[in-house]
């Protein structure tokens, strides 16, 4: 190969608090603790009512990074009350650190609800999210802590206290966005796929068994056929909440639901029936000609 050249890609820099985040997600040792801990949560929070409050499936998305909002704003302004506001500011930077713990207490609970959804084979997600519980339980315990101070007339003390909790929130805020945007955690993960406009053939109507899911492809992407009732229904084969195939769930009363955390999805149209998911399973018009099934993506999920 006289006078060819081959280049290969090399893998760019990342920053390095991007660097700092994929480490984390390499320390093997968080795994045991972890899954020990995720496993009491999943027990305890099994599909359901409970769950799908906690997961955001009654918002159509996560309710958990909504929640973060407010401890992250509150405890954010107070600091910035202590180091700028003066003396008259002191009673708001208490208030605001009092509001900011109180709301501290579902976020932290949805965010552990969200992340023992994680299994093994995210397990860099599964540590990330484990350090970045810990470091935010940390900015609890250091904005309480302070707020006690306070309460006790040691405003000095309270200020370190509240400016270390400042550190661990940005610590832990660093992770949480690193799952979001680096893992897409939380995201629906049907977002970025492309599902054929036109009518596309995919399986003969005869491999098609009632109340059995089957996968097909279409272009890039899977989906999953049923015949439920007699009738043949079509819905992207990946969950919209981690990415699971619906293809390996179970069929049944014109629904399918998810093998991985038990998620149910109407076939007709991909509505949520029971979460933790959050976003409506894409669906497909579906007619057979000439004993093959034919698809395109539903004008309700274009
Ligand atoms: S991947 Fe979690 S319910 Fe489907």
């Amino acid at each position: 190969m006289q006078g060819s050249t081959v280049t290969s890609a090399g893998s760019p820099r990342r920053p390095r608090l991007h660097q700092l985040a994929e480490r984390v997600g390499g320390i093997e040792a968080l795994d045991g603790p972890a899954e020990a801990v995720a496993a009491r949560v999943r027990g305890k929070l099994g599909p359901g009512p409970v769950k799908d409050a906690l997961s955001g499936s009654w918002l159509g998305h996560a309710l958990h990074p909504l929640l973060t909002d407010v401890p992250i704003g509150t405890w954010t302004s107070a600091t910035l009350l202590d180091v700028f506001g003066g003396r008259r500011a002191r009673p708001a930077a208490e208030r605001l650190i009092g509001m900011g713990v109180l709301a501290a207490v579902p976020t932290a609970v949805t965010g552990t609800s969200d992340w023992a959804d994680t299994t093994l084979a995210d397990a860099s997600v599964r540590r990330i999210g484990a350090v970045h519980a810990v470091a935010n339980t940390a900015a609890l315990l250091l904005y309480g802590s302070s707020l006690a101070a306070r309460r006790r007339g040691r405003h000095r003390r309270g200020v370190t206290l509240g400016l270390m909790g400042l550190g661990a929130l940005g610590a832990g805020g660093h992770l949480g966005g690193h799952l979001s945007y680096d893992k897409a955690v939380g995201v629906n993960q049907t977002a970025f796929s492309e599902f054929p406009e036109e009518w596309t053939p995919t399986v003969a109507e005869a491999d098609l068994r009632e109340g059995e899911a089957t996968r097909a492809s279409v272009g890039d992407v899977d989906i999953l056929l049923a015949r439920d009732g007699g009738r043949i229904y079509a819905l992207a084969d990946r969950c919209t909440h981690r990415g699971g195939s619906l293809a390996d769930g179970s069929v049944a009363d014109g629904c399918v639901t998810c093998p991985l955390h038990g998620s149910i999805f109407r076939l007709a149209d991909g509505a949520v029936v029971r979460g933790p998911a959050g976003a409506p399973e894409p669906a497909f018009d579906v007619r057979v000609d000439d004993g093959t099934v034919h698809v395109r993506v539903g004008a309700q999920s274009a």
